[in-house]
Formats: structure tokens, sequence, C-alpha cells
């Protein structure tokens, strides 16, 4: 559809368009029967890099099969205009909230859905093992169990929509560094368990596309290896949709062909190209048909499970035409496909904000204090514009997202400084200072002010772009632009600080015990709508719930892993990653995994468990006992008997609960077969051990109110 200048958001309803694989296969069946060898060859091949708006296309066959638009990413349309900057995923983990992951993911399938993109290239689901890898914000969470329920929630939303959802990177890449070049070595039971496990729940969730990665697995190119895409993948967890390869990650014909890749991205534009890095599939699919080094029964079957994948998603039936168009592309049309979208941006926003700090209750703020000091860019726009840079790299203002193809450009940004004269009544002065060097005049603002809030960041993104020299990976944990210096600065001035960081993960905070830092939030990346959100917990219009996704430690040294340089990246640690290492080696984190206080208090008590068959109920009365209403966290770790070998306590459920002050609630979680079982290598199946079992319900991993036994 063409237009001229801005269009209304198009009326997008919530009908669910996916129906079940059987349907989907059949009626890709009797399509893929029509198509010739070379037709079918056409499906799995990429026709090269951005060859039009979109990222990754393939090109269709007339009057069978349109071309597929690909695009990235995991919080909102790359580079496009009139689309929603979400919160990143990071964010969304970390509100818990199953009901505002899955809008999230409603939301980000219409705007994909409202452009005519086909395919979402996201959720990205590796797991933040390495607290300096650069993409950690783009994925969410050290723990695979809350993972696993962020990319199923996302993906049963972004695919009600009709687009196609791509859990991505198959398998062990937890790092940027060498990321081309380097080979990822776990064993299989840490495989099984950990990182294996959100590509599970994916499939379940019923996710049409897995990409598979850079790196080497276990010495093989992951988008060639027999062992993960077609005995794990495709064999053990029965994926029935289309493995595609990361960006020029595919790196042969036949073997990728025969070893489960069914689709090759981004190809090449010269179709005839043999060798370097061309066209793998196309001409030289249909060729190694005929010489008989891949079979054809390979090409029916790449072709079928796109078909199928398309039909799953609903695409057969009025899919919009393609609307793309670039951010800051003058004299483009423009469908403006935001809707009501920032609404859950600013709650979910809200919802993921942790607090780590309240001493003196000094948060919320009361609105009878006279002055509020703002200290620090962080609180503040980017100086050269909204969007200056490629794929967010510039990273000055406030930091909302991190950069990489998992970004998108922003419609606007509401900045702290924003969202706090929004919210702040005229009876309060808001003094601000916005420059992290000039700590002097940073103090001297502070020093009269009631309240001296101070922001800084930490940022990361992905290796092909190198900001302030990092190279994605973080080069090393501390704040950027001065930080440290700009909070202890605050801090000496005013004894009522505090502080607000916007950050991809872990960082150092040499200022911790500083007697003045009454109050810590961790905000995340919580893209457009930051400032409001951030509004809303600091004023208490939203009691904060949000819990940290990883462990914080107090020294780097302390983690189980960092990133490697070496070619072969070992994951040594096996199974002990975050809390779970800290456990088994009883070292005492900064924060733990799973902390986050509230406004209020809660009490937990009457825990039952009923365990039968293969299923285990678990229940606990929990009261809100403060003085305000608000949701709590309750979270549920299993400990396996000793002989299963497992880590002290795995996170196997959670339930936000929201609870008004001075009432209970009961709390009800299930733990079926999954989340009972252990990989058994010899087997090679999962099962449930035998011996006594611990349920260990809490606010966090550390936090444990309440624990009892069961026998299986
Ligand atoms: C490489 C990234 O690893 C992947 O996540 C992304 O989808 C592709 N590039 C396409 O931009």
């Amino acid at each position: 559809m063409a237009a001229l200048g801005c269009m209304a958001a198009p009326q997008l309803d919530k009908r669910d368009y996916t129906i079940s694989w059987e349907e989907a296969y059949a009626k890709a069946e009797k399509l893929v029967s029509k198509m010739s060898l070379e037709q079918k060859a056409v499906l799995p091949t990429g026709v090269g890099d951005q060859q039009g708006f979109c990222e990754g296309y393939t090109a269709g066959v007339p009057g069978l099969f349109p071309p597929l638009c690909l695009n990235d990413g995991p919080l909102g349309l790359r580079r496009a205009s009139g689309v929603s900057v979400q919160v990143t995923a990071l964010n969304a983990a970390a509100s818990f909230d199953r009901k505002l992951i899955r809008e999230r993911g409603v939301n980000m399938g219409e705007e994909f859905r409202g452009k005519g993109v086909n395919v979402q290239l996201g959720p990205g689901m590796n797991l933040m093992r390495a607290p300096r890898a650069g993409r950690n914000w783009e994925m969410g969470t050290e723990d695979p169990f809350l993972m696993g329920v962020l990319a199923a929630e996302t993906i049963k939303g972004v695919q009600s929509q009709g687009v196609m959802s791509v859990a991505k990177h198959f398998i062990g890449n937890e790092q940027e560094l060498n990321r081309h070049l380097y080979s990822t070595e776990m064993d299989d039971r840490t495989m099984h368990e950990l990182y294996l496990w959100p590509f599970a729940r994916s499939v379940e969730a019923g996710v049409v596309s897995v990409m598979c990665s850079y790196n080497q697995v276990n010495g093989t190119y992951a988008c060639e290896d027999d062992y993960t895409l077609n005995k794990v993948l495709k064999g053990e967890l029965g994926f029935k949709g289309y493995v595609m390869s990361d960006w020029w990650a595919t790196h042969s014909t036949d073997k990728s062909a025969m070893h489960g890749m069914d689709m090759s991205m981004p190809g090449d534009a010269n179709a005839d190209s043999i060798t370097g890095g061309g066209l793998w599939y196309g001409k030289n699919l249909t060729d190694a048909v005929k010489d008989g080094r891949v079979d054809e029964d390979r090409v029916n079957d790449m072709a079928l499970r796109i078909a199928a994948a398309w039909y799953k998603v609903g695409q057969d039936k009025h899919f919009p035409e393609l609307q793309f168009d670039f951010y800051n592309v003058s004299n483009t049309p423009i469908v403006d496909v935001q809707g009501e979208h920032r609404k859950n941006i600013r709650a979910l926003g809200a919802a993921s904000a942790v607090l780590l700090r309240n001493k003196d209750n000094i948060l919320p703020l009361q609105t009878s204090i006279k002055k509020l000091a703002v200290i620090g860019s962080d609180a503040g726009p980017d100086p050269d514009g909204l969007n200056p840079c490629q794929d967010n790299s510039c990273a000055n203002g406030t930091l909302a997202q991190g950069w990489g193809s998992g970004s998108a450009s922003f419609p606007y940004k509401i900045t702290p400084l924003d969202g706090l004269e929004f919210r702040t009544p005229s009876s309060v002065e808001i003094v601000s200072h916005l420059d992290d060097w000039d700590t002097k005049s940073a103090a001297e603002v502070a020093k009269d002010a009631d309240i001296a809030l101070v922001f800084a960041n930490s940022n990361s993104g992905e290796e092909y772009i190198t900001v302030a020299g990092n190279v994605g990976d973080r080069n090393n944990m501390s704040l950027w632009h001065n930080g440290d210096n700009l909070i202890k600065a605050v801090a000496d001035a005013n004894e009522n600080t505090v502080v607000v960081i916007h950050s991809v993960g872990a960082i150092d905070m040499p200022w911790i015990d500083h007697p003045n830092i009454k109050a810590l939030v961790f905000a995340g990346l919580p893209g457009q709508e930051t400032g409001n959100s951030l509004a809303d917990v600091l004023y208490g219009d939203v009691n904060p719930s949000g819990r940290l996704t990883y462990t914080i430690a107090k020294q780097e040294s302390d983690y189980s892993a960092n990133i490697s340089s070496s070619m072969v990246v070992k994951y040594s640690e096996g199974m002990l990653v975050g809390y779970r290492h800290f456990d088994a080696k009883d070292i005492d984190p900064l924060f733990e995994f799973g902390y986050g206080l509230s406004y209020t208090q809660f009490k937990y008590s009457d825990l039952k468990i009923n365990a039968k068959d293969d299923t285990v109920k678990v229940s606990a009365k929990v009261k809100n006992t403060g003085e305000r209403d608000g949701a709590e966290i309750v979270q549920l770790y299993l400990g396996f008997p000793e002989s299963a070998g497992e880590p002290p306590k795995n996170l196997r459920g959670f339930e936000k609960v929201e609870i008004g002050r001075g009432k209970s609630a009961t709390v009800e979680m299930q733990l079926s077969k999954t989340e009972l079982s252990i990989w058994n290598t010899v087997k090679q199946a999962w099962e449930i051990p035998r011996g006594t079992f611990t349920v260990y319900v809490g606010a966090s991993s550390r936090d444990i109110r309440l624990h009892d036994t069961f026998d299986i």
C-alpha cells in the first residue's frame, strides 16, 4: 500500500491467527507437491543482505508462495519509523509478569504484521552466562526456567498476530568475542538442562523457526551440526518448523542441508555465485541434489517446513503488504503501527524496576519535599538527538536499550527528567545537572536538595559495532561516563541520595557502602517510556515488584564464567552458572538472583505440598503486612535428591500476585514432569530422580521463607 505522510494505525484485531501443526502440514503438503525441485529450492534461499528494507528476504515462487521479509529484532522493528521501542527482554524478564510479557509479544506481533514483515528475528534466549557478554540485555536472565517462560510467552504473543518468531541463537552463543570463530564446549547434561531448556519451551510454545548461531558447538559449526540440529532439535524436541542460519553463519551446502539447516541467510544477491560467502543454497542446492550429494527429500523437507510455518501463523490469509520504511528517510510512506502499545511499555518498565535498597523508607518520594535534584547525563536526552547513530550505538543521554541488531529507532523517548517533571507537583522545585564530568558542580546542585537522585549507566551490544572501545562485550563491569565518581560526589554532598542505574546487567559498585546512599534502583533498559515508568515507581504510583534476573557479585572474580579469548570456549563450570554457582560454592553475592524490594512487606505461611505421580502441587499463603497494596513475586526453587547431582536450588516456578494491604492470597504452583526431571546422559532421556526433594518457597533465591520435602 502506498501512502504519503503519516497514516493512522491500522485497526488490528486481536484474534489468534495460528493453527495447529497438523493442519499447517496438510496445507503445506498440498502446496509443495505442486513445486518443481528448482521452485522448492527457492524457499530456503535468501537473496542477499538488505535487498530492500528488510534484513533478509526469500524470493518466492510466483503464483505459489510469496517472498518473505525477515527483520530484526527482539524489542521492535529495527531501523523502521512509526514503531515502538518496547522494554528490553532484560526488563520483560525482571517483571516476572507473564501477562505483561504476553501482551508485549502481542504488541510486537501487531507492529510487525502492521508493516507486513513476515518474520521477527527474535526472541533471543542465550543465557547470561558471562556477566560481561554484550547481548545479555537482548536475552534476559541467567536462569533457564525464567528464560523459558519469557521465550514461550513472547512467542505465543507474537505468533498469535500471524508473525513468525525465531528462537535464537542455537546454541552456545553466550559471548560476542570471536563469535564467528570459537567453538563452545559443553557437556551433554549442561546443554540439556541449561542452554537447551528455553529452546525446548519455545518448541512447546509452537515457535516456527530457530536460528542457528555463528559459533561452533563441540567443534562443528552450529549451522551444520547434525547432533544439535537433527538429533536434538528436530529429534528429541520434535521441532516441526525451519532452522535458519544467522547472517553468514552458513559454511557449506551439502553438510548444512543434510545436517538440518533449512534456510540460508542472508544468501547472496548473486544467484550464480558458487564460491566464497556466496549462495550456499539456491542453484548450489539443486546442483547438489542432481549430483547426489544432497537427498531430494531434504529439499522437500525444507520447503515443507517453511511452507508449514507460514500456514501455521496464518500468513496465507490477508497478510498485509510490506510497508516498511526506514527511520529518518524523508518522503517515504509512514505507517504508524504503535497503537496504544506505550501503555504496556510503561507498565512493564515500572514492573521491572528493581528496588535494591530503601533505607529509612526514603522512597517513595514524598510530595511534601521542597527540592529534588536530578543529576547525571543518564537522566536526560542524548544531546545529538533521538536516534543519532546506527543501531543505537551512541550511548549518550539516558540508556533505554543497548546497541546492535536487537535495537530499534525510538519514536520518542521520555527521559527520567521528563518523567519526573511530568509527575512532580509544582510545589517541588526540580534542579538538574546533566554533566557527568563536572562533579564539583554536581555536588553543588545536590547539596541543599531534600533528595538527590543520581543517574548512571553501563552499556553493551553486538560485536559489529565498537562503542567506546567495547567490541560488543563489556571491557569491564564499571559504570560508564564517570558514573562512580559522580555518584560518590553526590552522595558526599547529600545525605538523602538515591542512585538510579540503567544497565545491561551487573556492575561494580565501589560506592555501595556509602552511608548517604539511601536507595538504589536498578531500572534495566526500559524502552521508550523509561522516564514515566521510573516516575511511577519513585512516586509509588506503582509499588515496585521487579526482581533481579541475574546475580550481582561482590567482586567479579566470584562469578563462575567470564568472556573467553580462547578459540575453544569451555563451559567448564557446567550447570553452576549464576546463583547455582554461588549457592553451590557458598559465596555471598552482593544482591542475589530474584531479589527486589517493595514499599510493603509480605509474610509467607502454610506451605502445602501434594505430590502425586508426576505432578507436584505446591501452595503457600502470602499476606501483605505493610501499609500499601503491592505485588509479590513468589518463587519456587527445587532441591533435587542428593544423588541427582543437581545444584542446590533450581528455579522451577514463580507467580506474581497482587495483594491489597492487610489482605492475603493463596499462591498455587505446579511442578510437572518437565520441572521435576533431570537429563540422564546414559539413557539419553529426561527422568525424574527417585528420592527426597526439597521445595523452597521465598522472595528470592536467598530469601527462602518456607521449605518442606516430598518423596518420589
Ligand atoms: C546477526 C545477529 O546475531 C542476529 O541476532 C540478527 O538477527 C542477524 N544478525 C540479522 O540482523
